[in-house]
Order: structure tokens, then C-alpha cells, then sequence
């Protein structure tokens, strides 16, 4: 593996760039954009990036079936109009950009009502609940002049965009393996029974797959064959069927497994690559990715390598550390709506297509149905050694 610098160039940003060629409008106008869905991601992520581009783009209604809730969030970060009704919504204010982030069983009506009133869409992920969802919003899309992004915002993360240049220019030699990691405390969703993520098939990895899955084809090619497995840990949530679940995923170029725990109170992400020259290691939380170097097993050999691997995880922490610092920090999010405005406005084609938004779809749906057709939760594996 090349000895190239160990940190992504993660938390310092691109300079404030505006696009280059308006599609419609004069110079000088602002786009205008809706937030549909006011809960989580929408109040963390998706409006403060919106307001990040204030300069060219006026946020001009937030809309979610809660009224309360969209007026809480409208007053809350400035945005003109609340509504309780999409349609309502779409026939007052004429939208260049909608972005859906609404839990994904709405994704697809809302989508399709959004591209026929021209908008161009971003819908958070997953693109749909279901591959036929999938397919209405991409039919959708062909009938209207908007384009449709699936939010795969993992695949916008300096340390995703970096280690996929690395293993593009050989630095691993030929990809063989992946290995992912993800810990989700347990009070964020498994606690709590009113969480949508509770009521998806095979519980609350659903929520979480499709960065599983995105990821994963982003390396290994495209998803051949799924295996997965969920086991009961936590007897107390008897609405959860699962809290740890177990992914092998075989793409056209090489094989990921993948573990996601739901039983602990720590949150962890972490992303291995390895090829026959070399490894490659991302935490994304911290986003540092570190390139793994150990071809001697002797002491001073593995002390060497360790020594490496410490230099590369400290530099990048101090070097995120002081961006951070700086101002310089701008989150996945950020990167993925200016990337989409951009690219709207100038007629270029999605980073992330609906296709790509569906491909991610049929793997979780291929999970989702091995785990629910698992017989019991307590009867999770196969019994070796049994008489
Ligand atoms: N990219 C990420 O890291 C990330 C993280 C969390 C959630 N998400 C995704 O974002 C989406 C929303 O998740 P969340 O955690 O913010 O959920 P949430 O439950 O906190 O918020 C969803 C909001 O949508 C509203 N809503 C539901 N149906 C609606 C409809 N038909 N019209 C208008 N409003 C409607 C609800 O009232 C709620 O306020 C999901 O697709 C989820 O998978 C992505």
C-alpha cells in the first residue's frame, strides 16, 4: 500500500463555490426549496444545510402531518410557511427543490406528487420502502422534468470519497474483502416502540441497511447473494425482534460481511478494506482512515506497524480537530445538498441516482425477508454438534 497521508482530507471544506449556469432562472434570483418531514434528520441535517445556502436558495415551507411540529420547526429556523398537506403544499408554492424526510413507507407518493409539480427531488434514504415503490418514483421521474437523488449520504463522507480513490488506483491491488461494523445505542430507536424504525420488517436494522448496503456496493460490485441473521438479546423489548443481526453480502468484484449491534450504549461505525497489496481502516465517526501496513510478524515488524497506524489515527484527530476549530467542519449532509443544487441547476445527471436508490432497496428487501422467514429469533443459527 502506498505510504500516502493517512487522513481524508475530511473536515476542511471545499471553497464557498456558486454554480456555474443557472437552468431557468435570471442571475441574481434565488431557487426556492421545501423540507417535507420535520423530525430527526430533517431539524439536524437537512434544514441547517439548506440555510447554509441561503445565498441562493430561500427555504420556503416546511411541511409534516404534524402541524405543531412543522410550525415549531418553520419558527425555529426561519422558514416562512408551514403546512400539515403535501398536496396542499405543492399546488401554494412553486418549488425547484423539494427534499423528502419523511419515514420511507411515504417516500414514494410524495416523491411522485413533487416530480409532477417539477421540483427536482432528494429523498432520504432508503429511496422507498419497497422495490415496487422504487419503481413508481423512477417511472415517475421519466414522466416529469426533475431528477430524483437517493440521500446515500455515507458515499459522500471525505473518508468514503478517499479510501474509494485509493482502491480505484490500485492501492490495496485487487479488492478481496470488506468488513463492516456498526453499533447503534440502544436508546436511540430498539428503546423505543414508537419509533418507525421498530415497525419496519425485521426491525431496526432497517433503518441502517441501507448504508450497509450502499456502501458495501460501492466497493464489491454489484450484490449478488445476502445471507443474514438476527439474534434476541434484549428480552425487555418484546416489540424488537432482533438487536444484533449478521450480513454476508457477495458483490461482482469481492464479499462483505457485516455486524450491526443495537445492545450497547456505544455508537461506533467502522469500515475495513482489504486487496492482495494492502488494508485500509475508516472510523467514520472520527473520520480518520488509516492504511494498515504489516507484512512482518516479527516484534519490531508488528511495533513498526503500530507505531504507524498511532501516527496516522493522531495526526488525523489533531488535523480534524483544528478544522473543527477553524470553522472548517462541514458534515455529509452539507456535501450532498450543495452537490445536489449544484448539479440540478447545471442539468447534470444525479451522483445518486433512483437506480442506485433501487438496487440499495432490493438488498434490504432480500434481508429483511431472510429475517422474518427465520423461525423463531431464539432459533437463530444452525445447532453444532447437537445429537
Ligand atoms: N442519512 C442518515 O444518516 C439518516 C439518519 C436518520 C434518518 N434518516 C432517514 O430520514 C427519514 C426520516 O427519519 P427521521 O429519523 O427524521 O424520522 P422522524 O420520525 O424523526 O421524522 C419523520 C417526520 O415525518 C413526518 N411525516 C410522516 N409521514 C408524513 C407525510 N406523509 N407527510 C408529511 N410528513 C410526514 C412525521 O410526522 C415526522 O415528523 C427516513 O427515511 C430515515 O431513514 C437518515
Amino acid at each position: 500500500m502506498g505510504a500516502g497521508a493517512s487522513l481524508c482530507a475530511n473536515l476542511v471544506s471545499a471553497p464557498n463555490r456558486l454554480w456555474r449556469r443557472r437552468e431557468r432562472k435570471g442571475s441574481g434570483d434565488t431557487y426556492t426549496a421545501a423540507i417535507i418531514g420535520a423530525g430527526f434528520i430533517s431539524a439536524k441535517r437537512h434544514l441547517p444545510a439548506w440555510l447554509r445556502l441561503r445565498r441562493d436558495v430561500r427555504v420556503a415551507a416546511v411541511c409534516d402531518l404534524d402541524l405543531d411540529r412543522a410550525e415549531a420547526v418553520s419558527r425555529e429556523f426561519g422558514v416562512p410557511s408551514a403546512y400539515d398537506d403535501v398536496r396542499q403544499m405543492l399546488d401554494m408554492e412553486r418549488l425547484d427543490f423539494v427534499d423528502v424526510c419523511t419515514p420511507p413507507s411515504a417516500h414514494a407518493d410524495i416523491a411522485a406528487a413533487a416530480l409532477k409539480a417539477g421540483a427536482h427531488v432528494l429523498v432520504e434514504k432508503p429511496l422507498a420502502a419497497t422495490v415496487e415503490e422504487c419503481e413508481r418514483i423512477i417511472e415517475a421521474e421519466r414522466e416529469s422534468r426533475g431528477r430524483v437523488w437517493a440521500a446515500h449520504t455515507e458515499l459522500f463522507h471525505p473518508c468514503v470519497v478517499e479510501a474509494r480513490k485509493r482502491v480505484e488506483r490500485g492501492e490495496v491491488g485487487d479488492l478481496t474483502g470488506m468488513r463492516i461494523f456498526y453499533s447503534t445505542p440502544v436508546t436511540l430507536m430498539t428503546a423505543d416502540p414508537s419509533h418507525f424504525a421498530n415497525r419496519l420488517p425485521g426491525g431496526v436494522i432497517g433503518e441502517t441497511s441501507p448504508h450497509v448496503a450502499y456502501l458495501a456496493g460501492a466497493f464489491i460490485g454489484t450484490i449478488r447473494d445476502v445471507w443474514a441473521r438476527g439474534r434476541k438479546f434484549l428480552s425487555e423489548y418484546t416489540w424488537s425482534p432482533f438487536e444484533d443481526y449478521r450480513l454476508e453480502l457477495t458483490g461482482s468484484r469481492a464479499t462483505c460481511s457485516a455486524a450491526l449491534t443495537y445492545t450497547s450504549k456505544h455508537s461506533a461505525f467502522l469500515l475495513e478494506l482489504w486487496g492482495t497489496e494492502g488494508l485500509i481502516k475508516i472510523d467514520m465517526q472520527s473520520k480518520i482512515l488509516a492504511a494498515y501496513d504489516r507484512v512482518s510478524q516479527s516484534p519490531w515488524g508488528i511495533g513498526v506497524s503500530s507505531l504507524r497506524e498511532a501516527a496516522q489515527i493522531a495526526s488525523g484527530a489533531l488535523a480534524n480537530g483544528f478544522g473543527y476549530l477553524a470553522g472548517r467542519f462541514r458534515n455529509i449532509h452539507d456535501r450532498l445538498i450543495r452537490e445536489f443544487v449544484e448539479r440540478s441547476v447545471n442539468g447534470l445527471p444525479p451522483s445518486v441516482t433512483a437506480g442506485d436508490g433501487l438496487e440499495t432497496v432490493r438488498v434490504m428487501s432480500v434481508i429483511s425477508e431472510q429475517l422474518q422467514s427465520q423461525a423463531s429469533p431464539a432459533q437463530s443459527g444452525v445447532r453444532m454438534g447437537a445429537a
